[in-house]
This record gives structure tokens, C-alpha cells and sequence, in this order.
């Protein structure tokens, strides 16, 4: 699908979108197609319940008069409220509505509406970013699509004034949705096609971008005395890996960040085996490796001036005879030792050893994790927001700031020492679960991590409940989000990167 910008009026073919603010209130083009076509747009408008609230679609098929093959009236609510969110939304709406639909062409018409919160060129970007990330789509494993069922839009054009800004803020853009679709792609696909070394492998495609990336393998774990990690692959055919990828943007001196992510290719709980029921979501438990190797060439892409490090644990989660067992004590590279008493709180483990390496090895500004961490954070925040557990003040408020601005759900869960005591075990330094009774599964989870953050801002985001998503959303198609990638390219750019 190409995406491009025009500054001409009004063409006449393909599908026309326009806008409409709330009561009604018409766009310049709504209001000049109503005058071409003799007042069908406010007739549709007074037949039906749209009033131009945010988000309301109407579309009105061939109007008599327009050579449009239809009109799609967007609305979007008070124009005061109309942000960067709101014309993504727009876009991506309107997108997934008419993707398939037989319709070949799109055409925005992108007024300045008076009292927007953005200016024209941006808004247009905005609708195209949208129109982007709408549209995908994951079809590689269907071979008997009927012809009807596949994607018509071909073109999709954004009219508006100012082109030249339209176009420079979109590329940014580009390169971030290509990040996104990377991670959508990478958690879609199934255990027996992503398996660490295969999305090892993938990790190594950034380099193109000039991202430096080396992989370790079992040998190389355990030189380093990474047990935590290696003890969860080790019930595994495939072999577990960890891999380091660097973005160097900015000057050779600029401390790095550092992003870290659980990548349990799949998991079936191991020994602890979890029920069949649903097992099948367990491939996209390495979500949070997604996003960070999404994030990545995000960064990469737009050559973000910043030092990032993006570090992935690899691994399956495997009953077999070679499986660890409940109640195994394993050594990780901290030193610390954990009394393995649920194999299926594996995550963590292997977050252990990711952290611990890489605070020992770049001495980042900070580290943020992502992983599709517990069941319990889906029980306390449903799919709207991930938690957010951090040890730094400064670095808590940017990403709640920076998840406001991209709009993904992000909200504050606490820490304290109280809920790391429900971890002490009767022969190790901890367990890898609280004891019975304690509640709070994701807490604890997140208080078993920060014991391997030695002491450095940290922040860890558990998306067991947005990694993946049941249902359409404006500018994700039900399936994998990447939830994360835009929320963290955001928080560098508002904050880290130099001038
Ligand atoms: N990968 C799961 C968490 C999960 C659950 C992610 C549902 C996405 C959807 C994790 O490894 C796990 O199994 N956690 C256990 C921890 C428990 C054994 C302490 C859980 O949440 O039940
Ligand atoms: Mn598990
Ligand atoms: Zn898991």
C-alpha cells in the first residue's frame, strides 16, 4: 500500500474522508462535498445517530453528484481535543474499516481546523502514521484466500496544505511503524518458526541498520555462570541464547540505555505444566523480547541520536527428562542462588540473568525491562494498561508521561520490602514465588527482578495483558500490538537523546 501527501483540492476518485467536529460541525471539505452534492452529507448525517463525537464513523455510498465511489465521515469530537492520538486514530479506523473492502483508493481530506491542537502538516502525518499501522496484516500462512478476502486499498492519499511538513514529520514515523510491524511479526508467528536461535537470527537482520549484534549461546551462559537463565532452557531441543544488540547514536562517551526483554520462545510451564487450555497463547510469551528487538530498529531506523543496548533472553520453557524440577536450586550470574519451587514462573528467571549482565557490562543510565511478566497483572489491570514497577522517581513519571503521549496504557504498581520478604526460601538466597497467601503475584515477580538490578534506575513493565489484544483497536488489528515500542522510542526522544 503506498501512502502519499497532496496539496490539491478535492480529486474524484476512490473512497473521500472527511472530517467532522462534535454537533455536527463540518470540515471545509465536508462542507464543500454537502454543496456539490446537493446536501447528502448533512441528509445522511440527520437520518442517523453521528453528531461528529470522537471516533464516530458514517459512510455515505456513490452520493449522487460526487464521482466519490463513497463518503466516510469521520468525527472527531471537540476540535480543542484534537491531538496527534486523534488522527491516528482516524486513520487507522477508517483503514482497517476499507482495507478489504474492494475499495482501491483513500483520500483524506485534511483541513486546518480551527482550534486544533496541531497544526495541518502534523495532522496529516499523524492520519498517515495511523493509516500505517492499520493496516497491517499477518497472511503469510493462508494459501487458499479468495480473491475477495485480500486487501484492496492500494493508495491512500492525505490532502493537505502543508505538504512539505506532512511529508518530513511522516519519516520518522515510517521508520518507527516498520519497528512495530518487525515486533508484530516476530510475536504472530508460531513456536516451531520463532524458537531462540531462529529469532536470534532475526535479531541479526538489524545489523543492515547498523546494529551490532553478537549472540551467546549455552556455552558462552555458562562461562558466565548464567544458571538462572540456563536452567529454564535446558528441558529444551533448541538452545537457549541471549542476545545483545547496540545502537550507537550518539557520541562513543554517552553512557547508554538499555532495554531488556523475557523471551520464552513458548511456554508450556515446564514440569510445573500449565493447562492445555489456552496453552496455545504461550507462543507470544516473548513479547517483551519483541519489543525490544522492534524497538531497536525503530531507533536504528530514524538514526535516534542516543547509545541504546536492547538485550534479549531467548529460551523454551520444556517438560522433558533433561527439564529443571520444582524445587532445583539454581546459581545465576549474580551469584545469588533461587530455589526453583514453580517452573512456570520462568520469566523472571531469565530476566535475572539479563539484567545482572547488562548493568555489568554497559553501566547503563538506566534499564528498563518488558516482559509478559504474570497472569496476576491481567487480573489487576485487564488489557488497557500495563504495570509499571520502578525504583526511580524521574524514570517512572517520563514513561507515564510518554505512554500518555502515544497513547498505551501504562499504570503505577508498587514495590516495597514487605512483598520481597514473601521470597525468602528455607535453603536458597529466595524462591522464585512467594509463599502461599502472599497475593500480588505481580509485585513479587517484580521484587524478584529488582534483587538483580544492583541498585541502578530501573523500571519494569509486565505486559502479560497488552502484548497481545482480543480485539481491533483503532491502530492495532486484534493480535500482537508491540505494545512498548512506541511508548519507548517516545521516552527516548523526549529525553535522551542529544541535540
Ligand atoms: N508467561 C506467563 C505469564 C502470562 C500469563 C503471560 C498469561 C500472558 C498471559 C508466566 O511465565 C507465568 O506462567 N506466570 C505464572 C507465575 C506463577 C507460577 C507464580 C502465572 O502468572 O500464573
Ligand atoms: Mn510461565
Ligand atoms: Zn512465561
Amino acid at each position: 500500500m503506498k501512502i502519499g501527501f497532496k496539496a490539491s483540492a478535492l480529486s474524484h476518485s476512490g473512497a473521500a474522508v472527511v472530517f467532522v467536529l462534535a454537533e455536527r460541525e463540518l470540515s471545509a471539505s465536508a462542507r464543500e462535498l454537502d454543496r456539490r452534492s446537493k446536501g447528502a452529507i448533512r441528509r445522511a448525517i440527520a437520518h442517523s445517530r453521528f453528531t461528529g463525537a470522537r471516533g464516530q464513523v458514517l459512510e455515505i455510498m456513490a452520493p449522487a453528484e460526487l464521482k466519490f465511489s463513497r463518503v466516510v465521515l469521520y468525527g472527531l469530537g471537540k476540535a480543542s481535543e484534537a491531538n496527534e492520538l486523534a488522527f491516528e486514530a482516524a486513520g487507522g479506523e477508517v483503514t482497517r474499516r476499507l482495507l478489504a473492502s474492494g475499495e482501491k483508493e483513500l483520500n483524506f481530506f485534511c483541513d486546518d481546523l480551527k482550534g486544533a491542537k496541531i497544526a495541518c502538516g502534523e495532522a496529516a502525518a499523524r492520519i498517515a502514521y495511523g493509516v500505517r499501522l492499520g493496516s497491517y496484516r499477518f497472511d503469510k500462512y493462508r494459501t487458499r484466500q479468495k480473491a475477495e478476502q485480500k486487501p484492496s486499498l492500494k493508495d491512500v492519499i492525505v490532502a493537505c496544505e502543508e505538504t512539505a511538513a506532512a511529508k518530513a514529520a511522516f519519516k520518522p514515523l515510517e521508520r518507527i511503524a516498520e519497528g512495530i510491524f518487525f515486533t508484530r511479526d516476530l510475536v504472530t508467528e508460531p513456536a516451531n518458526i520463532i524458537h531462540p536461535e531462529s529469532l536470534a537470527h532475526e535479531c541479526r537482520k538489524l545489523s543492515s541498520l547498523g546494529v551490532k549484534v553478537e549472540v551467546l549461546g549455552e556455552a558462552q551462559m555458562k562461562k558466565l555462570g548464567m544458571g538462572a537463565l540456563l536452567g529454564v532452557g535446558q528441558g529444551s531441543a533448541r538452545e537457549s541464547q541471549l542476545v545483545v544488540m547496540q545502537w550507537q547514536g550518539a557520541s562513543r562517551s554517552s553512557q547508554p540505555v538499555a532495554f531488556i526483554g523475557k523471551g520464552v520462545c513458548f511456554d508450556t510451564g515446564g514440569i510445573s505444566i500449565k493447562p492445555a487450555a489456552g496453552m496455545e497463547d504461550m507462543k507470544w510469551d516473548m513479547g517483551g523480547a519483541g519489543t525490544v528487538i522492534g524497538l531497536m530498529r525503530a531507533l536504528a531506523g530514524r538514526k535516534a541520536k542516543v547509545n541504546a543496548v536492547g538485550v534479549v533472553g531467548l529460551v523454551e520453557n520444556m517438560p522433558s527428562g533433561t527439564a529443571q524440577r520444582p524445587g532445583d536450586v539454581v546459581t545465576s550470574m549474580s551469584g545469588q542462588t533461587v530455589e526453583v519451587l514453580n517452573t512456570d514462573a520462568e520469566g523472571r528467571l531469565v530476566l535475572a540473568d539479563a539484567l545482572w549482565y547488562t548493568q555489568d557490562r554497559f553501566k547503563p543510565q538506566f534499564m528498563i525491562d518488558l516482559a509478559t511478566l504474570t497472569g496476576a497483572i491481567i487480573i489487576a489491570l485487564g488489557h488497557e494498561n500495563a504495570g509499571l514497577f520502578a525504583n526511580d522517581e524521574q524514570l517512572a513519571e517520563r514513561l507515564l508521561g510518554a505512554a500518555k503521549a502515544e497513547g498505551e496504557g501504562l499504570w503505577r504498581m508498587p514495590l516495597s520490602d514487605e512483598y520481597d520478604k514473601a521470597l525468602e526460601s528455607p535453603i536458597a538466597d529466595m524462591q522464585n514465588i512467594a509463599g502461599p497467601g502472599v497475593g500480588g503475584g505481580s509485585v513479587t515477580a517484580a521484587q524478584f527482578l529488582q534483587r538483580f538490578v544492583n541498585k541502578l534506575p530501573w523500571a519494569h513493565l509486565d505486559i502479560a495483558g497488552t502484548a497481545w489484544s482480543k480485539k481491533d483497536r483503532p491502530t492495532s488489528p486484534k493480535g500482537a500490538t508491540a505494545y512498548g515500542v512506541r511508548l519507548l522510542d517516545r521516552l527516548v526522544r523526549d529525553h535522551y537523546e542529544s541535540k
